[in-house]
């Protein structure tokens, strides 16, 4: 089962990603956690590029990046977790392409959708979760545990654009989660990391029975 988690900066995808891998491994479900940008070799030297502040990208090239990263990801650490029979959990993935170089940078939401599917070979989440929150409170719950964990300097460049950038990347999201409401459960990221959690185990037994019966 692939499963990705959306949203946009500070919405808290990595205490809901590790919540689910928790209660997946609790059941005897094995459960390997990635993330987009950085999931495989290529990626994190990937990652380097794209999230350095100081760096000066054209979106082309960006986008191009960000595509290399989730064709290797898929070749190399997806599909083959995915064959081994183990669920699968990514931190960010095409959806992240429509929102960000989309509706944030202004690039044709359609031609994103096949070129992103072309790099990932086709391979498509059963279930995303979209944990939405407004774009000011995402970006300074992000500044503050940036600034905690020392990150700033070196991986900013997405949190450093401005606050419109955000609300129309949060608007993308919430536009994909309308046109396919059966692969997206929206949770409002506001709530407490627990109820997020039972929301998410709720929605994924209702998705995946089999984690019903197991659980
Ligand atoms: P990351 O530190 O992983 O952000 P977060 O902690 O919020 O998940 O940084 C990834 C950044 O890359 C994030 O700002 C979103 C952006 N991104 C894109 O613009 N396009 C993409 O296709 C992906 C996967 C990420």
């Amino acid at each position: 089962m692939f499963i990705t988690v959306e949203g946009i900066e500070g919405s808290g995808k990595s205490t809901l990603i590790a919540g689910l891998a928790g209660k997946l491994q609790e059941c005897g479900l094995p459960c390997l956690v990635t993330r987009e940008p950085g999931g495989c070799g290529l990626g994190a030297d990937l990652r380097r590029i794209l999230l350095e502040s100081a760096r000066r990208l054209d979106d082309r090239a960006e986008l191009f990046l960000f595509l290399a990263d989730r064709a290797q990801h898929v070749a190399e650490v997806i599909r083959p977790a995915l064959s081994r029979g183990e669920w699968v959990i990514c931190d960010r993935y095409a959806d992240s392409t429509v929102a960000y170089q989309g509706y944030g940078r202004g690039m044709d939401p359609a031609m994103l959708q096949s070129a992103s599917s072309a790099a990932a070979d086709g391979l498509a989440p059963g279930l995303t979760f979209l944990l939405d929150l407004p774009a000011e409170e995402g970006l300074r719950r992000a500044r503050l545990r940036n600034l905690a964990e020392g990150t700033e300097a070196s991986e900013g460049r997405f949190e450093a654009e401005e606050l419109a950038f955000h609300e129309r990347v949060r608007t993308g999201f919430l536009k994909l989660a309308e046109m396919e409401p059966s692969r997206f459960a929206v949770l409002d990221a506001r709530r407490p990391p627990r109820e997020l959690l039972a929301l998410a185990m709720e929605r994924l037994g209702a998705s995946f029975p089999t984690v019903l019966k197991t659980c």
